[in-house]
């Protein structure tokens, strides 16, 4: 049997990233996740447990740069020294006019949606070129390529962080670390609840089906740079 996946998850304790790693913990992973709210993460960290993983709660605020360090830095230390996925999946989901956008708004979306996953990557790094089955997937989103009507926000920090990854796939590639850009639909969570009515008679993907994807995308054999889920 081989060792168990060594995987960190920011926004592991709701929706896709809470998904990512029951997904992960069924299989027998040790799974990190960063978040906020500590009982949330107390929580998933004993369902992870019961699912049949290893879990470790990692708490920190994207928008806190030396939380972020700290968080990794516990998840590296659980994990024995190497990281074998990064899932930067933390972000925010809103929408708004862009006539509604102040600049607090704006500099919210890029610090968390952008800056934060940036400070995430930059401290696990040293410890994914530890492994020798490496993987980064950044969780953009799919209205980063067909916007939709309020959207500025989201459009522009996810368009960011797919650029982000298509250039660290060049950076890393003598690393053998594989980028992929997950890029999902309208999905079921608690961050899209509050704008539910505009996908009125849509059918959401559920946050398992990204999961699903994700954990396929990981052990295919074929490069997999954008995984676009709708
Ligand atoms: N839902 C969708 O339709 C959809 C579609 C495309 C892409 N996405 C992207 O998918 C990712 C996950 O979305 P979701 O809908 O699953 O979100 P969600 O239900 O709102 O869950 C967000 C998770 O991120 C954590 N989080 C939020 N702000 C944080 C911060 N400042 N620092 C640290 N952790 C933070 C939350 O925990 P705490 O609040 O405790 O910190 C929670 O664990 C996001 O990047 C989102 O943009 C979502």
């Amino acid at each position: 049997m081989s060792d168990p996946l060594r995987v960190f998850i920011t926004g592991g304790t709701k929706g896709i990233g809470r998904a990512i790693a029951l997904r992960f913990a069924r299989e027998g992973a040790m799974v990190a996740i960063a978040a906020r709210t500590s009982p949330d993460l107390d929580e998933v960290v004993a369902e992870i447990e019961t699912a049949g993983g290893k879990g470790e709660a990692c708490q920190a605020n994207l928008r806190d740069h030396g939380s972020l360090e700290a968080a990794v830095f516990r998840a590296v230390d659980f994990f024995g020294g190497e990281m074998d996925i990064l899932v930067n999946n933390a972000g925010l989901v809103e929408f708004a006019a862009f006539d509604e956008v102040d600049m607090a708004t704006w500099e919210r979306f890029l610090a968390v949606n952008l800056t934060g996953p940036y400070h995430v990557l930059a401290e696990a790094l040293p410890a994914l070129r530890e492994s020798s089955r490496a993987h980064v997937f950044n969780v953009g989103a799919r209205l980063a390529d067909s916007p939709a009507q309020g959207s500025a926000l989201l459009a522009t920090t996810k368009a960011g962080l797919a650029g982000l990854g298509r250039a660290l796939r060049e950076d890393l590639r003598e690393d053998s670390i594989r980028v992929t850009t997950v890029e999902p639909g309208p999905t079921n969570t608690p961050g899209l609840a509050p704008w539910r009515e505009r996908f009125e008679g849509q059918t959401l993907l559920e946050p398992e089906v990204i999961a699903d994807a994700i954990w396929d995308a990981y052990h295919s054999d074929s490069e997999t740079p954008s995984l676009v889920i709708e």
